[in-house]
């Protein structure tokens, strides 16, 4: 892949991952955020992960803080943007950017679940357009959902496409613009039937994690469901979907019990409560737990 100048639009969690990823790959990369201060420590924060990683902390060189807008994505050939999770703010950004890049300059959106068509209806040449959902942290989880809209051209899809394999990432091509993407559909699919099984009093919230942790969670590294599906047969899938899908849960909306849990402030980590309690040092063990685990299989 040849090198390319790479704009990115907010350094907050997920957009100073994101420039680290694309620096580390060879790419020159610009980045610009409305506050001051997330800007001023963009660098420092990737040099840090780099040296966490023990990746080529040169990387950072090729990452250029600008504090305005036209100045960081005027040369760009690809636009990343990772502001907050505001259609508004989204819209107006994209209209703003559009004004001064190149026609052929190709525009991302970074969204967890704002559609993508919503984005960039306005846009003047929708073509250039498409959404990567990327997860965090950035340069620890390699998927990244490629979002394709009714007007992105396949040529567009397919640059995007291999500009993040050559990147290191895993790149999903989405072709239809759906809430959730897949990733996150199918994750709140699980989660949805969790708080049921919580809600209906089948067990606490440790055992559901307990239970996934200790059985198909094993797996699922090297076994999606539906290879699972094909390895114990489509006959005895569709002889379990016969009888368990009908029992689980099927609600169109939030669970009742979730929407307490918020209403009572028990907001998990925040607040040191949610499905379970959390100390400060619970949490942070928790945390690094992670962190460890994704870097262990980065190595592996
Ligand atoms: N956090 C996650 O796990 C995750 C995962 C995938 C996708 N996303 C999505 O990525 C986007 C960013 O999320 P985040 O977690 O990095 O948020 P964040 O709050 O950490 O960062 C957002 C940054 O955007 C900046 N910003 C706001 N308005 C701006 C503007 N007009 N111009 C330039 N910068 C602006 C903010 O100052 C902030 O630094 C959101 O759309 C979010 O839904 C988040």
């Amino acid at each position: 892949m040849a090198k390319a100048k790479i704009a990115v639009i907010g350094a907050g969690l997920m957009g100073h991952g994101i420039a680290q990823v694309f620096a580390l790959a060879g790419h020159d990369v610009t980045i610009t955020d409305s506050v001051a201060q997330s800007l001023a420590t963009a660098k420092s924060r990737i040099a840090a992960n780099l040296r966490d990683l023990g990746d080529d902390e040169t990387a950072t060189s090729r990452v250029t803080p600008c504090a305005d807008l036209t100045d960081a994505v005027r040369d760009a050939d690809y636009v990343v943007e990772a502001v907050s999770e505001d259609l508004p703010l989204k819209q107006q950004l994209f209209a703003a950017i559009e004004r001064c890049v190149r026609a052929d300059t190709v525009l991302a959106s970074n969204t967890s679940v704002i559609p993508i068509t919503s984005i960039m209806q306005g846009l003047q040449r929708r073509q250039r357009a498409l959404g990567t959902h990327w997860w965090n942290p950035p340069f620890l989880v390699p998927l990244v959902e490629v979002i394709e809209t009714q007007w992105t051209s396949p040529q567009v899809v397919d640059w995007t496409m291999r500009l993040h394999e050559a990147a290191g990432k895993k790149p999903a091509h989405v072709k239809k613009d759906v809430p959730g993407f897949i990733g996150n559909r199918l994750q709140h699919a699980l989660w949805r039937e969790a708080i049921s099984l919580v809600e209906h009093g089948i067990c606490d919230a440790a055992t559901v994690d307990a239970v996934i942790k200790a059985s198909f969670g094993r797996r699922l590294p090297v076994l999606g469901p539906l290879e699972n599906a094909d390895l114990v047969g489509t006959d005895l899938t569709l002889a379990i979907h016969n009888t368990v899908l009908p029992a689980i849960d099927s609600r169109p909306g939030p669970s009742p019990y979730l929407e307490k849990l918020v209403a009572d402030g028990k907001l998990g980590f925040k607040s040191g409560e949610g499905f379970r309690k959390w100390s400060p040092d619970e949490q942070a063990a928790l945390r690094a737990k992670v962190v460890a685990h994704l870097k262990a299989i980065r190595d592996a």
